[in-house]
């Protein structure tokens, strides 16, 4: 059974992952930023349930920016365990509204939790997964990794961004029994949307006319669908990571294509979307998004 670390545990798809490797008798170190105040509810029900059910799960103050907390995290499961098996790069936040309208401050902390953020765990955890020779990093990215959307300008480049350095991973280290996986989710109910951070230079949105409605319509358009009977289940996206996870090492591939002139991409290992849609129907709901 596994030694698993994830990232982001306090809701959504990290919390249902963790539950949900831990019933398969993996041991989940879930970690979680503010674990002894803000998210001491969150730790302490998923404490509570691993109690009551008989799972092994333990749970870790991490600030996926901290890289500190980043290295205590990993120091004291080596010290318990002295191995990491699977690492599932999940922390992030969803920043929606037009371009212009966010502060570069605004700019630099979306890039700084979901890009750098997985950088930083990766470097923590690599020199332990090479000297295994042995370990399997896993990358929740996003459909929006690959389209790009109106009104999602520094969530889409934060995750073109974790993207590039994943599939840039799964090449380099080829040859270490490491392997870097991508899980590309379209859009599930979560915390995700709740907690989205708004533009804080609302002045500069004036000039845009209708436009400036775009995160509005944006927000309702998915609280509607995540409140309405054909809502996706998010624990679709846990059970494809358990899929992956449970792939014998070396067969979660990427398969490697090339488009026309396109430069070379590697397909996700996974890529979950409601109603089982399929990133081409995502190219069709990405045209009729830009045709405001
Ligand atoms: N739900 C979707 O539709 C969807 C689609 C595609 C991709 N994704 C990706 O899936 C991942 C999980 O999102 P979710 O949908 O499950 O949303 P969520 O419920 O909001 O979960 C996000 C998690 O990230 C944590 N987090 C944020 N900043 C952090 C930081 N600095 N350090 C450590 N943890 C931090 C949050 O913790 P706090 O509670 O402390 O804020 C929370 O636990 C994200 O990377 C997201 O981009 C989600």
């Amino acid at each position: 059974m596994a030694i698993v670390l994830i990232t982001g545990t306090s809701s959504g798809i990290g919390r249902l992952t963790a539950e949900t490797l831990a019933r398969e008798g993996h041991t989940v170190y879930a970690t979680m930023r503010d674990r002894n105040s803000r998210n001491r509810d969150a730790a302490d029900g998923i404490l509570r349930l691993a109690k009551e059910q008989g799972l092994a799960i333990r749970v870790l103050d991490m600030d996926v920016k901290d890289e500190s907390a980043i290295q205590g995290a990993v120091g004291e499961i080596l010290r318990e365990t002295s191995r990491i098996d699977i690492v599932v790069n999940n922390a992030g936040l969803m920043s929606i509204g037009l371009a212009e309208g966010f502060t570069e401050a605004q700019a630099a902390h979306q890039m700084d939790v979901n890009f750098l953020g997985p950088v930083r765990v990766c470097r923590a955890v690599l020199p332990h997964l090479r000297a295994q020779r042995a370990g399997l990093l896993i990358h929740v990215t996003s459909i929006v990794g690959r389209l790009l959307f109106p009104g999602c300008a520094f969530y889409c480049a934060s995750k073109f961004a974790h993207e590039a350095y994943a599939e840039v991973l799964h090449y380099e280290l080829k040859g270490t029994g490491v392997e870097s996986v991508i899980v590309e989710p379209g859009p599930y109910p979560s915390r995700l949307l709740p907690n989205s951070p708004a533009p804080e230079d609302v002045e500069r949105l004036a000039g845009y006319g209708d436009l400036a409605a775009l995160r509005d319509r944006f927000v309702r358009h998915f609280s509607d669908f995540f409140s309405s009977p054909s809502a996706p289940d998010t624990r679709e996206v846990a059970d494809g990571i358990l899929r992956l996870v449970q792939l014998p090492p070396g067969t979660r591939h990427f398969t490697v294509c090339r488009r026309g002139f396109r430069r070379k991409r590697i397909k996700p290992a996974y890529c979950p979307a409601p109603g089982g849609s399929t990133p081409r129907t995502w190219a069709r709901i990405h045209d009729s998004f830009c045709s405001y």
